[in-house]
This record gives structure tokens, C-alpha cells and sequence, in this order.
């Protein structure tokens, strides 16, 4: 089911998440509805608390890795992700957001990371990525500690954005 997704300046975005305790129907239920809306709308990732949801799953389309333009999507449901660093030097992507429309940014963030999770079915999942793809395991990890990719911006750059914003409301 398609769910609303929610849009900065929206105070809940910097809400943080709880933890999953039992993977069930509710939680896969919910990242049916995580994985409509992404597909509706397009991106490489969306977590929970983005459709108003506060617990840690996030879902990342896996394709990214793979750097193969043929290769089918393949999204994965995550649940309960934690991000660890592999290569903390700072590397920048382009990145955008569900919650930031039409706005894009150079973030920088550390080059390599390894994140680790469970499925929909409790199994452990590891991946490990860089570049675009490391990115976007930061980028949505992030969101379940209430954090946005303009969070990471300079100060300069984000004050500009957030004028912005003020003027189109
Ligand atoms: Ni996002």
C-alpha cells in the first residue's frame, strides 16, 4: 500500500526509531508498504519513520552494488541496520531525498562501510559497500537516529536550503 511520505520541514523526520523486537506480519507488512512507495515514487532507499513509522527498517535496492545497468532491481528489506566503518576517509556522493524534494547535495561521509542487519525472517544479513552504494547505507541508517543527508551540510549550505524552503511555503 502507498503511504504518504513525510517532507522536511516535518519535526517527526528528527524522531529517532525503536528498535524491531519481533520480526512478524506487522513488520513485514510494513516494509510491503516501505517497498510500494519506493518503487511509486523512485530511489535507491527509504526507511520507516519517512511514511510516519518509528522503527529501524529501512529498505536499499540492492542493484547499486552490482554496477550493472542490465541487473534487475533487487530491493532488500533491512531491520534493525547498524552501519560500521571500514575506511573512514571522506569520500562525496550526490545525494537526494523522499523528504527533500528537489534538492540535491555533495555529502561527504566515510568511503567504506559494512552494514549489519536482519531480514524479514530474522536471518543476518552483511553487506559491505562504497562509493554511491556505502552511501546510501549511511544516508538510510541515518534516518532511524532522526538525521537527514542536510544535516551533514555546511553550515553555509544549509542555511541557504532552509531559506529556501521558508520562501516556497
Ligand atoms: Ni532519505
Amino acid at each position: 500500500m502507498l503511504r504518504p511520505v513525510l517532507q522536511y520541514p516535518d519535526p517527526r523526520l528528527a524522531q529517532k526509531s525503536a528498535e524491531v523486537t519481533e520480526i512478524n506480519d506487522e513488520i513485514r507488512a510494513l516494509a510491503q508498504d516501505m517497498l510500494d512507495t519506493l518503487k511509486a515514487i523512485g530511489g535507491v532507499g527509504i526507511a520507516a519513520p519517512q511514511i510516519g513509522i518509528f522503527k529501524r527498517v529501512i529498505i536499499l535496492d540492492l542493484s547499486q552494488e552490482l554496477k550493472d545497468p542490465d541487473a534487475p532491481q533487487e530491493f532488500k528489506a533491512l531491520v534493525n541496520p547498524r552501519v560500521t566503518v571500514l575506511d573512514p576517509a571522506l569520500h562525496a556522493e550526490n545525494e537526494g531525498c523522499l523528504s527533500v524534494p528537489d534538492y540535491r547535495a555533495m555529502v561527504k561521509r566515510p568511503r567504506r562501510v559494512a552494514l549489519d542487519a536482519l531480514d524479514l525472517y530474522g536471518n543476518p544479513v552483511h553487506l559491505e559497500g562504497e562509493g554511491y552504494y556505502g552511501a546510501a547505507m549511511q544516508h538510510e541508517t541515518d534516518h532511524l537516529d532522526g538525521r537527514l543527508f542536510i544535516d551533514h551540510l555546511s553550515y553555509l549550505k544549509r542555511s541557504l536550503y532552509d531559506k529556501k524552503v521558508r520562501k516556497a511555503r
